[in-house]
């Protein structure tokens, strides 16, 4: 193209392409999302994270014995170095876990003694050990930040167990076990979201994966992106009676306030891992506490009105960030640990697309349309108005 001609840009990257790949494909209109080909409505019912995680980083499920192996991997690497857990503990009380998390997982990059191998095997072993560990630093978080003291991961349990015992000191029961292996498996791998490609943008400059991964995790905490579910939460938390729910979203959508947890850049149908968390919650409401319950009533409302008024005549649906709010609660998860569990859920795609885009990596670097000037003439100081 001559330099004189404008360029299409495509704000926001809407509707562009930056890469093949064969670990997930959202179908936006149809609202269907695969991991490697399988829904994830038969991963969320059948399967656990550990699975979902190798089927992501290696592209099939594993044998039994070859998912033993997986588990015992992932579960070596639990334990987290003091220097890291002094990291946690120095930044708690003054930062959002979502920023904790962020620091702490760049530090384990000192603790890798293959941090610089740019092999795909050394990758691969990277991978397991930041999966691992993002999820032992969200607990150790939640802990500290509750007043307790880190704890050392248990080796027998599987990951969310281990999670919520590492998270609570005690060994959690089945339905909050249950609850964490939904999520996280959810919440695993959604393709080039803008975490994703964050990223791949820094993985692109052959930075290392832990530089790839912490960029990743920059990039979810906004509320446009992962944040909205501690945001949609904190929605419901000020909407507080159930009876204040429309009134409540007509003056936010009469004042152009946008609804956290509603709208999605790729489905322009309901997104099915929102169908599953919301199917979930409903499950859970005869033996929920009061404040669940609360939470539930006004988010089925709310979605009520959102359906009704912005579905059909303007593609805004639930997305995956509305109802997961009052199911962590019902796990009893604290709203500022929503975004960070999903950065620790997600690290699985995160590192399964780094993976493969490495196998064939191409430095991301898009133009810009220069709207300035040119050729000015350099003032000196004393003369400038
Ligand atoms: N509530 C109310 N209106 C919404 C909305 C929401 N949640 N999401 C989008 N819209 C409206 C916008 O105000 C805009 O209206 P306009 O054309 O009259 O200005 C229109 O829909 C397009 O929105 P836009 O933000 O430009 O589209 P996008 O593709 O960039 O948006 C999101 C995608 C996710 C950023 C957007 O839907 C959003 O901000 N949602 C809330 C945050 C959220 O839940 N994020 C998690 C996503 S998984």
């Amino acid at each position: 193209m001559a330099e004189s001609e404008k360029p299409h840009i495509s704000s926001g990257l809407e509707g562009v392409y930056i890469t093949e790949s064969s670990i997930c494909k959202v179908a936006g209109q149809q609202g269907r999302l695969y991991y490697r080909g399988y829904p994830i409505g038969a991963l969320s019912k059948n399967s656990n994270f550990e699975e979902v995680t190798y089927l992501l980083l290696l592209g099939r499920l594993p044998t039994s014995a070859e998912l033993a192996g997986f588990k015992s991997q992932l579960a070596d690497a639990r334990d987290l170095p003091k220097g890291v857990v002094d990291i946690i503990k120095e930044m708690s009380g003054k930062s959002h876990p979502m920023d904790i998390l962020r620091t702490a997982t760049s530090s384990l990059s000192a603790y890798d003694p293959e941090v610089a191998d740019p092999s795909p095997e050394a990758n691969l072993r990277k991978s397991i050990r930041i999966i691992s560990k993002m999820s032992s630093i969200v607990a150790t978080i939640g802990r500290i930040n509750s007043g307790g003291s880190y704890v050392t991961p248990d080796k027998s349990m599987s990951h969310e167990e281990n999670f919520l015992y590492m998270l609570n000191a005690k060994k959690p029961d089945k339905r909050q076990v249950d609850i964490m292996r939904d999520m996280f498996i959810i919440h695993a791998e959604h393709s080039s979201n803008a975490s994703t490609f964050g990223t791949m943008v820094a993985g692109s400059t052959l930075a290392d994966i832990y530089s790839a991964i912490t960029a990743g995790i920059s990039v979810l905490k906004g509320p446009l992106h992962g944040g909205a579910d501690e945001a949609a939460l904190k929605m419901m938390k000020a909407i507080g009676n159930p009876d204040n729910t429309e009134s409540y979203i007509e003056s936010a959508l009469a004042g152009k306030q946008k609804i956290m947890g509603f709208g999605h850049r790729v489905y322009k149908a309901y997104d099915p891992r929102a169908k599953i968390i919301k199917e979930y919650l409903v499950s859970l409401q005869p033996d929920s506490s009061e404040e669940v319950k609360n939470y539930t009533a006004i988010a089925l409302r709310a979605e009520k009105m959102m359906l009704d008024k912005l579905s059909t005549s303007h593609g805004i649906w639930p997305n995956v960030d509305f109802f997961a709010g009052p199911v962590y609660v019902a796990a009893g998860i604290a709203p500022e640990l929503f975004t960070p569990i999903f950065a620790a859920s997600r690290s699985s795609g995160w590192c399964a697309h780094m993976i493969e885009y490495w196998q064939n990596n191409k430095l991301f670097r898009p133009l810009e349309a220069y709207t300035g000037k040119l050729d000015l003439e350099y003032v000196p100081i004393d003369k400038r108005q």
